[in-house]
C-alpha cells in the first residue's frame, strides 16, 4: 500500500489519473480510499463550498489559508490516519503542496508560515509520493472551458503560471518525494507511467 497525493493546476488530468488507478487496484483485490482537499469530511466539503464560491463574503488570503489548514486537520484524523492504521492505499486529490503552491505560490503569502500550518495540519504525516501533472496554464484553461468555474479556476494566467512554477520548484528540491508527468500526454500513457514507477517502488 502507499498514501499517494495528486497535484496540478486546474485541468490538469488529476481525476481521471484517479480512477484508473482505483479501477487497476480493486481489480488486485487492494483496499482503496479516494479522498480529496478541500473536503474528504463532512465538515470539509461544507467549508469546501464556502471557500470555493465566487459571490458573498470572499475569504482574504490569510483567512483563506486558514479554512485550508482546518480542513486539512479534519481529514488527517478522520480520513487518511485510520486508513494508515487499516493499511489501506489512499488516493488523495491534492494535499499539503497544494497550499504551498496556491497560497504561497498563486497568492504569494510568505512560505514559512504556511509550511509551520502544513505541518500543524497533518500532525507530520507525509505521502510516500507526490505526483505533479504538469501542464502549462493556457492549456489548464483550454480543457476547462466547459465547466462552470470555482474562484481559483477564474483567476487570471499570470495566477497560474505561479502556481505552477511553485510546483515544479517543490519537485527540484524534493525530487524522491515527487513523480512530475508531463500531462499533455495521453491518459493512457500517464497512468502506464505511473504504473511503472509505483512497481519500482514495489508499492
Ligand atoms: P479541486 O478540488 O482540485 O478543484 P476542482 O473540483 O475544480 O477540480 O480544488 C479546488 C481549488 O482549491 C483548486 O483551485 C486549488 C485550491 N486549493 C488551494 O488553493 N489551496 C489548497 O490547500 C488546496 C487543497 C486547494
Amino acid at each position: 500500500m502507499a498514501f499517494l497525493v495528486f497535484e496540478g493546476i486546474d485541468g490538469a488530468g488529476k481525476s481521471t489519473l484517479i480512477s484508473s488507478l482505483q479501477q487497476r487496484l480493486l481489480e488486485q483485490k487492494q483496499e482503496v480510499v479516494i479522498t480529496r482537499e478541500p473536503g474528504g469530511t463532512p465538515l470539509g466539503e461544507a467549508l469546501r463550498q464556502l471557500l470555493l464560491k465566487t459571490d458573498g463574503d470572499i475569504p482574504v488570503p490569510r483567512a483563506e489559508l486558514l479554512l485550508y489548514e482546518a480542513i486539512r486537520a479534519q481529514h488527517v484524523e478522520r480520513v487518511i490516519k485510520p486508513a494508515l492504521q487499516k493499511k489501506q492505499w489512499i488516493l488523495c486529490d491534492r494535499y499539503t503542496s497544494s497550499t504551498l503552491a496556491f497560497q504561497a505560490g498563486g497568492r504569494e503569502l510568505d512560505s514559512q508560515p504556511i509550511q509551520w500550518l502544513n505541518f500543524f495540519a497533518t500532525d507530520g504525516v507525509e505521502p510516500n509520493l507526490f505526483i505533479l501533472l504538469d501542464l502549462p496554464p493556457t492549456e489548464g484553461q483550454n480543457r476547462m472551458q466547459a465547466r462552470e468555474k470555482d474562484r481559483f479556476e477564474i483567476e487570471e494566467l499570470s495566477f497560474h503560471e505561479r502556481v505552477r512554477n511553485y510546483y515544479l520548484k517543490l519537485a527540484s528540491e524534493k525530487p524522491n518525494q515527487w513523480l512530475v508527468l508531463n500531462a499533455l500526454q495521453s491518459p493512457q500513457s500517464l497512468f502506464e507511467q505511473l504504473l511503472h514507477h509505483l512497481e519500482k517502488q514495489s508499492w
